[in-house]
Parts: structure tokens; sequence; C-alpha cells
């Protein structure tokens, strides 16, 4: 048995767009409804259904022996219009956030995860100069109404990624495929960030505050060819370490080596949030200038979850802990998972990440949480419903949830604080 160190934290993760359903002050509704956006048209609709009836994952979670919870704020159901705020949305906040405490799991709250609200984005969304100081002031007013209840901060969700299939890729809302939009727009986030961290942190000086980073290893599918080593190790460094390194440093230096300054950045990580699911294989592609001339190679013979999402790969995982001691902060793996809707290869999965884990922590690196994607399945962004990363299916016609496998055996490990 391996034994966790006391006090580990035991969650699942979620976001609000993704689970509570009927968010249509949020720009990603009416992106939704623009055909080709998400695939077999398919709508998050009801989604979860959690605006309403949260409480009944809530009390899976129990179930599961977690004793913490992410969950996200949607700013768009908060302030539906700029400066206003609606009182029923945030008392509607309050007591799922009471429903947790009284559940025994703590709370770690993201303030952003991916969506806007529609009048922001009317603005220029991540373009939009307004947007560090709007989304601070959000993330101050919200502090002071949920501050007795919670102390534990996500401001972005996964910031690089997120925002390069927003303004490079052209597969999430707005949809561009500008290289210089994403460059400004990563520098207007970290900006954003940074601004919210100070904000939280003057309602509350003892709140722990970071981003959830998604950090994916980026590895030469040659490795004797010079140019994909030069490109993994570029990839790595904007995909990876570019943004963190920013909120440690207040420099945000890009891949080619261009400095930007964003001294009030310096600083605004309180702890580093992990989200792992898979590595990239990288070549050289001359014919794709577009994506950075990468073309990714998957390993051959490995074990791939539903739907292309990526090899499994556990020793990522280790790897990017060891990575992130560079920052000398608690850290926490704020998401992990899998889509994998017959639940073949999720149990070993889950003990196969968490056996790197432990191992990370035997070699000193200050893990302490772990949050699986995801108690239930949800709508999974352009793929839609497509992809099952619950450990419970989910019947959307009926919001009936039926576990996989997986559930009992995640509750166990939560319940022993060990792997089996
Ligand atoms: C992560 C996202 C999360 C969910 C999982 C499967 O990258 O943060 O919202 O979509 O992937």
């Amino acid at each position: 048995m391996r034994r966790f160190p006391e006090g580990f934290r035991w969650g699942t993760a979620s976001s609000a767009y993704q689970f509570e359903g009927d968010n249509t002050a949020s720009d990603w509704w009416a992106w939704e409804q623009q055909p080709g956006r998400i695939r077999n048209g398919d709508r998050s609709g009801l989604a979860c259904d959690w605006w309403r009836a949260a409480e009944r994952d809530f009390d899976l979670m129990v179930g599961l022996h977690q004793n913490a919870c992410r969950l996200s704020v949607e700013w768009g159901r908060l302030e539906p219009h700029d400066g206003a705020w609606d009182a029923a949305a945030l008392a509607r906040y309050l007591q799922m956030l009471r429903a947790l405490r009284e559940r025994g799991m703590e709370p770690l709250i993201t303030l952003n995860h991916f969506t806007l609200p529609q009048w922001v984005a009317d603005r220029g969304g991540w373009l939009w100069d307004g947007l560090p100081r709007a989304f601070a002031a959000f993330a101050g007013r919200l502090t002071r109404a949920a501050g007795a209840l919670c102390d534990f901060w996500v401001t972005l969700n996964e910031p690089v990624g997120h925002l390069a299939l927003a303004y490079l890729f052209g597969r999430f809302a707005p949809g561009r495929r500008n290289p210089i939009a994403l460059a400004r727009a990563v520098v207007r986030s970290v900006r954003a960030h940074a601004a919210a961290y100070r904000a939280i942190h003057a309602v509350q000086p003892h709140a722990r505050v970071g981003v959830a980073a998604y950090l994916r290893p980026a590895e030469p599918a040659v490795p004797s060819s010079r140019l994909d080593v030069w490109l993994a190790r570029r990839l790595d460094h904007a995909t990876n370490w570019m943004y963190l390194d920013a909120l440690a440093t207040g420099r945000l230096r890009s891949p080619l080596g261009i400095q930007v300054a964003v001294p009030e950045a310096a600083g605004t990580m309180d702890y580093v949030g992990v989200n792992y699911y898979t590595r990239s294989r990288v070549t050289f592609d001359v014919r794709r200038p577009g994506s950075g001339f990468v073309r990714e190679v998957p390993a051959p013979g490995v074990a791939q979850s539903d739907g292309g999402y990526g090899e499994i790969y556990p020793d990522g995982l280790l790897t990017v802990l060891r990575a992130a001691r560079r920052y000398e902060r608690p850290v926490y793996v704020t998401e992990n998972g899998l889509p994998d809707a017959a639940d073949r290869l999720r149990p070993a999965f889950i003990v196969e990440h968490l056996r790197r884990v432990a191992q990370a922590i035997a070699e000193g690196v200050p893990v302490r949480g772990y949050y699986h994607w995801a108690i239930v399945d949800n709508f999974e962004w352009a793929d839609g419903w497509s992809l099952r990363f619950g450990l419970h299916a989910l019947d959307r016609r009926t919001q009936a949830r039926t576990p996989r496998p997986s559930a009992a055996l995640y509750g166990e490990i939560c319940r022993r604080n060990a792997l089996p």
C-alpha cells in the first residue's frame, strides 16, 4: 500500500458551463448555435443539470469519500451585464458552496473556465483592454460574497491551451486563426490573472490563488532529428512553462525569445495547479506553418482513449510534477482523466497516474491533492457529448447516473488515502 500524506485532498473537477446547463448569458451559448462548431451538432442544453440539482452529484462525491471538489462559477450568470449582479445567481452559488461544506468537502473555485459573459465577448473578449480590470472587479466581488465559504481559487483554467484553441486553431469561441491575436490574448490573460490575484488577496489575505495549467510534455518523434528536438523544446516552453514562468518572474518570454514585461504578475502564484491528460510526440512539418510547423505523431502500439483524445502516458504526469518543483510552491493535480465510455482503461489509468503522484511525493514534490475529471459525463466543448469522462455515466434524457466500475475504485482510494 502506498499511503498519501495526512490531509491529502481527494476530489473531482468540474466547470460551470459543462455541468450547470442553460448558461445563456455566456459566449459559448451563441457559439454552440453556429453550425459546425460542435461535433454532431450537439448542444450543452441542460448539461448535468447542476444549476437546479448539483447536490445530487455532491452526494455521489460523498459516496466516494471525497474531501474536496473543484467547481467553477459562470461569470455571465453572476454579472449578465456590465456591473449588474444577479442576486439570485449569487444565492444559488452560495447554497452550492454550503452544500459542499455540509458534506465535508473543501471547494476549489475556478473563476474562469473558458467561457466569458456575452457582454465581455462583444467588447473583444481576451483582446479587450478592459478585461483585466473587469475580471478583477468580478473576482473581488465574489471573494467578498463567498469568502466565508472558500479561500482556495483558480483564476484561469488552462489559459495557454484555451487561447490557442480560441485564437489560433479556431476550434473554440471566438474561432480566430491569427497568431498575432493569440500573442496579444496571452499577454491580456496574464494581466487578467495578476489583477484578479491581487483583488482576491486584497479581500482575503490568506487566500491560496493560482491557475490550472494544462501541462503536456512535448517529445521529439525522432530523437535523432535536431529539428524535432528543437521543435519539441519550443513547444514545451510555449505550452507548459512560458505562462507559469511569467507568474513567477513578471516576464513573458515567447517561444522565439521575444520578451514582454508584465511586472504586476511577478509572484502571483500561491500553488501550481496541474491539469494532466497526455503527452505530445512531435515532428517538424514544413507544410504546417499555421500550426507552428508542428505535426503530432502518436506513439505506435500504445493504448489510446476514446475519440483520438491521446495516448495514455502516466509517466508524463511524473515528468510535469517533477518539473513543477522549480516554482517552490505546493502542487495540486487539478485535473486528470480520460474519455472511456466502456471503462475499459480507466481503472488502470487511475491507479497508474496516482502511482506517479505517490512517486513524486516520495521524491519530495509537495503534491497536496488530486482532482479526477470527472464525477459524471459532461458537455465536452467542441466534442459535444461524444467523449465520456465520467466516473458515472449520464443518461441525458432522464438525468440518471450509473456508476462505472472506476467509481468504486476511486472511492476506495479516497477512503483509504492510499493506493491498493
Ligand atoms: C480539460 C478542460 C476541461 C475538460 C477536460 C476533459 O482540458 O479543462 O474543461 O474539458 O479537459
